[in-house]
């Protein structure tokens, strides 16, 4: 089992160049199966979900080829199977993405049921839905999704809730449906706009993805393309935070401001000096910080993936801060081990109420999920003395080179392999 070690209470200063967005690329990737053809991804971010779609892509008999470290061709050409296995598909959330491409492509498709990060119930009933609205019969039994369809035929679906994941699933089976598909109340998640962009680069014809509804006129053939996807926005607000939470001056590069604005916003009511580039942001810590107020919501508001991360750094922040989730509702798990690190948070419901402290101090603890785990190397990095984090795997899933590119500013962080490890090695 591998943990993460950090020498914390070390000010952050440099630069940080962020790779592409997970959460595009998840959906972008299996895209590529609507076209039948040759596709060549850049910007294809190095984590763990990645190798676990593309490996899953590579079993239905997709040839996948790395030209570079985040440039993938990908061939859709030799598609023999129409059935995703459990084994592959279990560790990631998008698995269902397949089930989109591989319906609005083949008309048939068989995934098992997503697993990810456990923040609650995560239901997919909207993007079964509008499976069903564009006319496929969908069952579910022993953990597996099935769906099938002799034809697809555009329709209006107004989604009972905003989500990323239904809007983006049935912009995937519906663009070689026929006629015209109006998804309302559809996420405005800027990877909800650069897929769009994606599947129009193959051909598809979509108008509205970035509003709240989004027409798509469904097309005969789409063919292959050369794409770069966007940067990644979690990334991007969690190295801001480092910044921030270290009393640090870090600057982040690659980046697209404007995806930013909901962090940045609530960043500078703290008080931190926020400059915005064209394509970096310089993120100066400005003590003392300033308590706040923040809520979780769709995007253009502040994002559910933030919220730990933003947690943490109001855990050191004066005054009596308030988060409320309002999108998962087992989002907080993590809120007792940032209070083993000296944090004060009471968590009732969907609201946390975080009592700032002067100083978190080292510990020992558990990422119970990707972004817990971000806001507890955030947590860390600001600590005094040592934070050894256990659940390294869920960081993994989300997190491109982070010790390399935490170390280039200033971090002392370390992975060791065992416990045993742990006693060889002094952080200076
Ligand atoms: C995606 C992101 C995740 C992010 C989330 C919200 C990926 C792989 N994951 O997850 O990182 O935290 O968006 O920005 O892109 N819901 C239903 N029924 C459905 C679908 C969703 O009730 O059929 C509910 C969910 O339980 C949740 C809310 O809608 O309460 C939003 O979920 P959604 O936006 O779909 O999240 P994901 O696509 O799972």
């Amino acid at each position: 089992m591998e943990q993460l070690v950090i020498k914390g209470n070390v000010r952050l200063k440099g630069e940080v160049f962020i790779s592409g967005a997970k959460n595009a690329a998840l959906a972008i990737l299996p895209a590529t199966i609507l076209a039948n053809d040759v596709c060549v991804i850049e910007n294809v971010p190095c984590v763990r979900d990645i190798q676990v779609l593309l490996q899953s892509m590579e079993q239905l008999g997709v040839l996948i080829e790395y030209i570079d470290e985040h440039k993938v061709r990908v061939d859709t050409r030799n598609i023999k199977n129409l059935k995703v296995d459990y084994d592959y598909i279990k560790k990631i959330r998008a698995s269902y993405y397949l089930l989109g491409a591989l319906l609005g492509k083949y008309k048939e498709a068989e995934v098992a049921l997503p697993g990810g990060c456990n923040i609650g119930s995560r239901p997919i009933d909207q993007h079964i839905k509008g499976f069903e609205a564009l006319g496929a019969n969908v069952k579910v039994q022993h953990g597996i999704i099935e769906a099938s369809a002799d034809k697809l035929v555009g329709t209006n679906v107004f989604l009972d809730m905003v989500t990323v994941g239904a809007t983006i699933n049935i912009m995937l089976a519906a663009v070689l449906a026929e006629g015209t598909t109006v998804i309302e109340n559809a996420a405005k998640e800027p990877h909800i706009v650069d897929v769009a962009n994606f599947l129009n680069s193959m051909g598809a014809e979509i108008k509205g993805a970035g509003t709240d509804v989004i027409r798509i006129n469904g097309v005969k053939d789409l063919h292959g393309t050369e794409y770069m996807i966007i940067p990644d926005q979690i990334e991007t607000g969690t190295y801001m935070i480092a910044g921030a939470i270290t009393g640090g001056d870090v600057t982040v590069t690659n980046v697209i401001p404007k995806h930013m604005e909901a962090i940045s916003a609530k960043l500078t009511e703290m008080g931190v000096i926020i400059e915005e580039y064209d394509e970096s942001i310089r993120v100066i810590a400005n003590e003392p910080l300033k308590n706040i107020h923040v809520k979780t919501l769709p995007y253009p508001g502040f994002p559910t993936d933030m919220q730990p991360q933003m947690t943490a750094i109001l855990s050191k922040t004066p005054g009596t801060s308030i988060m409320t989730e309002s999108i998962f509702e087992n989002r907080f798990s993590y809120t007792d081990e940032l209070n083993r690190m000296g944090a004060n948070i009471k968590v009732e419901g969907n609201t946390a109420v975080i009592e700032g402290v002067k100083q978190l101090t080292g510990a020992e603890v558990a990422a119970p999920d990707l972004r817990a785990g971000a806001g507890l190397i955030l947590a860390a990095l600001a600590a005094k003395g040592e934070t050894v984090i256990t659940g390294v795997e869920y960081i993994d899933r989300g997190y491109e080179h982070l010790e390399k590119k935490l170390t280039g500013i200033g971090a002392n962080i370390f992975r060791v392999k065992e416990k045993a490890d742990k006693s060889m090695f002094k952080v200076v």
